[in-house]
């Protein structure tokens, strides 16, 4: 089991979420986030002073995924949150050890399934 960390435009949420509904998750975790990348945020001009802005807002997914779906759902979040544009984001895969549906007892794939 993988568990992919994608971090990415706000704009884009709503086509990720339907593009990895498209594949098969079956479960996202989403929270507001700010950060940076390379670039270390940017420089905006406001009323004619420059500031500077060091994180900027970013939304952040979360899914955990059996590991022969990771690669369609990395493909899947990769090809809804681009603009073609400098911040697009990451996309982070780690191992995930073990899963637990609460309600149930059921455990790693069986807690997996839709
Ligand atoms: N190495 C990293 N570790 C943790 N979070 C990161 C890392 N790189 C990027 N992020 C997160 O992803 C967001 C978007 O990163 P961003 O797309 O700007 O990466 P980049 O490497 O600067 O690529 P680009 O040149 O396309 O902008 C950041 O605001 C931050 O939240
Ligand atoms: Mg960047």
């Amino acid at each position: 089991m993988k568990l992919i960390t994608a971090v990415f435009k706000p704009s884009r949420l709503d086509a990720v979420l339907d593009a990895v509904t498209e594949v098969g998750a079956s479960g996202v975790t989403v929270s507001e986030v700010r950060g940076y990348g390379r670039q270390h945020g940017k420089t905006e001009v406001y009323r004619g002073a420059e500031y500077e802005v060091r994180l900027l807002p970013k939304v952040k997914v979360e899914i955990a995924t059996s590991s022969d779906l990771v690669e369609k759902v990395v493909e899947a979040v990769s090809t809804a949150a681009n603009t073609n544009k400098i911040g697009d984001g990451k996309i982070f895969v780690s191992d995930l050890e073990s899963v637990l549906r609460i309600r149930t007892g059921e455990r790693d794939a069986a807690a997996l399934v839709g």
